[in-house]
């Protein structure tokens, strides 16, 4: 498998880096991405719209690098019944996503790294998005996934919704579609 190989203190720097650059952007982000990333809202509507769940279920839910609080704002919007658990290194992004998700009740948030995070619930879905990818070497990815499957109900599900670069211009059709 190939992967990327860095010292514990270039990660640690990096993550620093990445913190800064978020707390930084919080009060802009939702401007932002929507210019950065194409077909943003389509993504976060696919996602949300594919959990297997109906309007009336009680899920329970967690966020992993929730952001600004958009994917937890569509699922309380579409799962009025869900508990869900926000979970952001950058406090700047948990006030940004107090804010928006305030007029819902059930939503418990959290600043912390999601890579040394204690899953201290069981979850019958695991939501992120745009934020997996700061899991830099392929062991950490490793060993995180693990605690995702891990930290799963019966009939669970995670999804992780990101950008990836295809060179297969049918790959990319089908992707936008
Ligand atoms: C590009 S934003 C995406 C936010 C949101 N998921 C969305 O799609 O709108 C990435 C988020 O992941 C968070 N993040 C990055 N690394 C993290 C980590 N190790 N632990 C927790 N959050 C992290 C950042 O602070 C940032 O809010």
């Amino acid at each position: 498998m190939l992967g990327v190989r860095l010292k514990k203190t270039e990660v640690g720097d990096t993550m620093e880096a990445v913190k800064k650059h978020f707390e930084d952007e919080a009060k802009e982000f939702d401007e932002i991405i929507l210019r950065l990333i194409p077909h943003y809202k389509e993504m976060i509507d696919g996602m949300v719209s594919s959990i297997p769940a109906n309007n009336s279920s009680n899920i329970n839910v967690i966020d992993l690098g929730c952001g600004t609080g958009t994917i937890s704002k569509q699922i309380k919007i579409n799962y009025p019944g869900a508990t869900i658990t926000c979970l952001d290194l950058a406090e700047n992004m948990i006030e940004m996503s107090k804010l928006k998700l305030a007029a819902f009740p059930d939503i418990r948030f959290q600043v912390g790294d999601f890579r040394n995070y204690e899953f201290d619930d069981t979850y019958d879905v695991v939501v992120s998005s745009l934020a997996l990818h700061h899991l830099v070497t392929d062991d950490d990815k490793i060993e995180f996934y693990k605690k995702i499957y891990e930290s799963l109900r019966p009939n669970g599900v995670f999804f992780n919704a990101d950008v990836i670069v295809t060179t297969q211009p049918q790959k990319a059709i089908c992707c936008q579609e």
